[in-house]
């Protein structure tokens, strides 16, 4: 092939070139306009051909040059549009996804929220197992030895002992009062503690009731606590919590621990102590249990009944994040669905 046949066939080609990424541009740059490249090797030949016919092949080289480098470079464009296209994922100018942050549980707020309220009068948190023995769960807070409490119905043991030895047997703890009889063998009076956590009791699942749930309990042991000092912090409570216009009853009750005992209820808040089917048409909910600590239970942790005398009260988280948020199901608080979840307060 003379020099012109192979510029006219080169200058065919051009548009033939192909390139998909940057190493196959370079291959293409070698291959025609490096050094040792097709065009650079025409240009060598160029060189030796006589002065007279320089002219005729000089200005289709030179074109043929142009082109193949206009050509490289528009593959190089295309190449980097592509690159560009695929950085646009990556994008770090683009506006953020929301960052999803988590939420509080209602139960924690509540929890909080009570321990919050007790804390602003001198009530400290204390902590206790939640396996733990009769002894602590039932046996120091005076339950008889054949009290139902115990029974294989309401209690889930984990390790119980054959005849009399009650005391050692293994379970989990059916309320926090297991932590009072702790701090009350501990710590000597005046005693002012809240004591919040899960406790076990064997009942079926349903919208009402679970196998396990969440209390707040407190006790105060001093000289002169009397039945008054109760009503007042409960009363105090329940209006902090459920507001101003809050009234507060108490009814006799019984608990095994407790002399006298009552069961406070709250002016119902939906009809305002109208009586509406929340209610029961009676005007009041029931939220917590109390009472002024049996002197039985005082001497079985070593206080002195005499000296000193004390109150106790307890109620589930459950119950006051249901009046506060009307949740109308007790299994959506252990279930951990985020639809549910979200709804409450973010972090
Ligand atoms: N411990 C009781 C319960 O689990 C509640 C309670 C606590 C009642 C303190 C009176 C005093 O139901």
């Amino acid at each position: 092939m003379t020099i012109q046949e192979r510029i006219a066939a080169l200058g065919q080609h051009v548009n033939e070139m192909k390139a998909a990424n940057a190493a196959e541009l370079e291959q293409l740059r070698i291959k025609y306009l490096a050094k040792k490249g097709e065009i650079s090797q025409l240009y060598e030949e160029f060189r030796a051909i006589p002065k007279e016919e320089k002219a005729a092949i000089g200005a289709p080289l030179n074109r043929l040059k142009q082109l193949y480098e206009s050509r490289l470079q528009e593959l190089k464009e295309q190449i980097g549009s592509v690159a560009a296209s695929a950085e646009v994922k990556e994008d770090l100018t683009r506006t953020p996804d929301p960052i999803v942050l988590g939420g509080r549980h209602p139960l924690s707020l509540v929890r909080e929220e009570i321990v919050d309220i007790f804390s602003r009068i001198g009530f400290t948190v204390a902590d206790g197992p939640e396996v733990e023995d009769d002894r602590h769960v039932f046996s120091l807070l005076n339950f008889a030895p054949e009290h139902p409490a115990r029974d294989m119905q309401d209690t889930f043991f984990i390790e119980k002992t054959e005849g009399e030895q009650r005391e050692t047997d293994v379970l989990l703890r059916t309320h926090t009062s297991s932590v009072q009889t702790r701090v009350m063998l501990n710590q000597k009076p005046p005693i002012r503690v809240l004591c919040p956590g899960r406790v076990y009791r064997n009942e079926a699942i349903s919208a009402r009731a679970h196998c396990f749930f969440h209390q707040v309990e407190g006790l105060y042991i001093d000289k002169n606590v009397s039945f008054a000092d109760l009503r007042e912090v409960l009363l105090y409570f329940a209006k902090e919590m459920f507001g101003e216009d809050t009234k507060i009853r108490l009814r006799p009750s019984y608990f095994p621990f407790t002399e006298p005992s009552a069961e406070m209820d709250i002016s119902c808040d939906i009809c305002g102590g109208k009586g509406c089917a929340f209610c029961k048409g009676t005007g009041w909910v029931e939220i917590l249990g109390c009472g002024m600590v049996d002197p039985n239970v005082l001497e079985a942790c070593g206080i002195d009944s005499k000296v000193y005398t004390g109150y106790a009260f307890g109620m589930g988280v459950e119950r006051i994040a249901n009046l506060k948020y009307r949740v109308k199901d007790l299994r959506l608080f252990s279930e951990n669905d985020v639809r549910f979840l979200e709804q409450f307060e973010s972090c």
